[in-house]
């Protein structure tokens, strides 16, 4: 019966996406080398996994509206993690324990099993204590159709842990034995859960993997761990530590106690739009993630969703990323090479001295684009480089290098007549000869790398067509700047 009710929800949502799609295709904002859902809204990343040969990536999903609502689990595959095919919904609300009204399936992993691909997900209710949440199992033999496990919920939160602040696990593997991390809030501090189970399905808590005294929070939104050479990282979304969003700690992990210690902590990136990074394996071992690119409202810097909603739409995945860990054991988050398929019409200019007049720069259409160059600080005096994007009329986003107040920051003040506010990191120079620069703009955002990939800065603006210009101007003195790549990027995926 219940497998009945979740395909019958899962037709009227594929309904509804059918009816939708071609008008949502069309919109105006729609970004084109991104991935991004058919209709409706599209959170975070789930069960992202290499699967017998393809990309699998799963998504909290709403197809009927561009807003966040009544989550099912969309599902898309590709060989590139660019080109996308999307695949019918792989997980509707259906059960008492995952139906929630304004809840459904939350996040969760893939990982393969006993010759199944496994999904493990939060299933949200109120059965009358308040807004509840357990962990679930479902699997597939063909990785494209779904079935709840009868046995759900296989987790519930365990004493001090409210029921509503216990969520997003993710699953690995350890020589015979499954792991999972979740979520969690005990005292008004966050926490990481370590359990551990043979099956899948018989799990038992293990330890505190990690804990907030305070300082990062009081809940972390969607932990992942995994090892990085002999070393492990921690990626977790913090709620309620500041501006900082997407926190990575490397540490040791010790599969005895079950207890992770962490030397060095880092941000994964310091823009708005970056949220609830999942990694997954790519089948040459490279350890990959991706994002949602957007930001919740109960963040400090929370302004709205965007104007996408218009269009009947709201979301994308920011570019996925290779972690790489440093020389000095912090980690680098660099776009998968994969991107370079996309590249056209590159331009290479090897030097530009920037004294007072400013320069325009050619890439691409000026919307959809690649620029990357080098900062030759000995060759530099200026107080500031200002590097105007997505120029047109009085519009335009600023990404300024402050070199005498060590900061990199990205004004958005002006960028679209929506848009707000100024995303800051700080600027490490101490003995650098140069520093990098590495910009992908789509339709709708703007990424930005620097400092080998450790200094990263996303932000959504919302800017029209008309809007393809880019200069760069050198304040207070000279700044010389060398090897500029431009390229343009094709559409892969509007
Ligand atoms: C993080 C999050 C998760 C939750 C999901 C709900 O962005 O809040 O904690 O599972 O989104 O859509």
């Amino acid at each position: 019966m219940s497998r009945e009710i979740m395909q019958r929800n899962i037709d009227r949502a594929q309904q509804e996406i059918d009816n939708k799609k071609e008008i949502v295709k069309a919109g105006r904002m729609r970004q084109h080398y991104h991935f991004m859902a058919q209709t409706g809204w599209l959170n975070d990343p789930n069960g992202l996994i290499y699967y017998k040969g393809r990309y699998h990536f799963f998504y909290q999903y709403n197809p009927y509206y561009g807003f966040w609502d009544y989550m099912h689990w969309g599902h898309a595959v590709s060989e590139d993690m660019l080109h996308w095919e999307y695949l019918p919904i792989a997980l509707a609300p259906s059960e008492i324990y995952d139906d929630h009204m304004r809840g459904g399936c939350f996040s969760g992993s893939a990982i393969e099993h006993d010759g199944k691909l496994f999904l493990m997900f939060t299933g949200t209710t109120n059965d009358g204590k308040g807004f509840e949440q357990t962990q679930c199992i479902a699997y597939s033999e063909d990785g494209i159709h779904f079935e709840k496990y009868e046995g759900n919920p296989v987790l519930t939160p365990p004493e001090g842990v409210p029921t509503h602040q216990f969520r997003d696990p993710k699953v690995w593997k350890h020589e015979d034995t499954y792991y999972m991390v979740c979520g969690a809030s005990r005292e008004n501090k966050a926490q990481a859960l370590l359990y551990r189970s043979e099956d899948m399905i018989h799990w038992t808590f293990f330890n505190v993997l990690a804990e907030s005294r305070g300082e990062w929070g009081y809940m972390w939104e969607c932990p992942d761990f995994f090892p990085m050479g002999d070393k492990y990282v921690l990626m977790f979304s913090p709620m309620g530590a500041g501006e900082r969003t997407v926190v990575y700690m490397v540490g040791d992990f010790d599969y005895g106690t079950g207890k992770f210690t962490y030397h060095i902590n880092g941000e994964i990136d310091w823009g708005f739009d970056y949220y609830a990074p999942q990694s997954f394996l790519a089948p040459d071992g490279r350890r990959l993630i991706a994002a949602w690119a957007n930001c919740w409202d109960w963040m400090p810097f929370w302004k709205d969703w965007g104007p996408t909603y218009k269009e009947g739409w709201c979301g994308s995945y920011n570019i996925v990323r290779e972690v790489r860990m440093t020389e000095e054991g912090t980690l680098a988050f660099v776009p998968i090479k994969e991107l370079e398929s996309l590249r056209i019409d590159a331009q290479r200019q090897e030097r530009l001295v920037l004294v007072s007049e400013d320069k325009e720069i050619k890439a691409g259409d000026g919307v959809s684009f690649e620029l990357k160059f080098k900062i030759a600080l000995e060759e530099t005096d200026a107080d500031r480089l200002v590097l105007f994007l997505r120029c047109g009329g009085k519009k335009k986003t600023a990404c300024v290098f402050d070199f005498k107040n060590a900061q990199i920051y990205i004004d958005r003040n002006e960028s679209d007549g929506w848009s707000k506010g100024i995303s800051k990191s700080d600027l490490c120079l101490l003995g650098k000869k140069e520093l990098d620069v590495h910009i992908f703009s789509d339709q709708s955002s703007i990424e930005l790398f620097s400092d080998n990939y450790r200094n990263n800065h996303s932000n959504n603006i919302f800017a029209g067509d008309e809007q393809n210009g880019i200069t760069i101007r050198a304040c207070g003195g000279k700044v010389t700047v060398t090897g500029i790549e431009t390229y343009g990027l094709k559409e892969c995926n509007r």
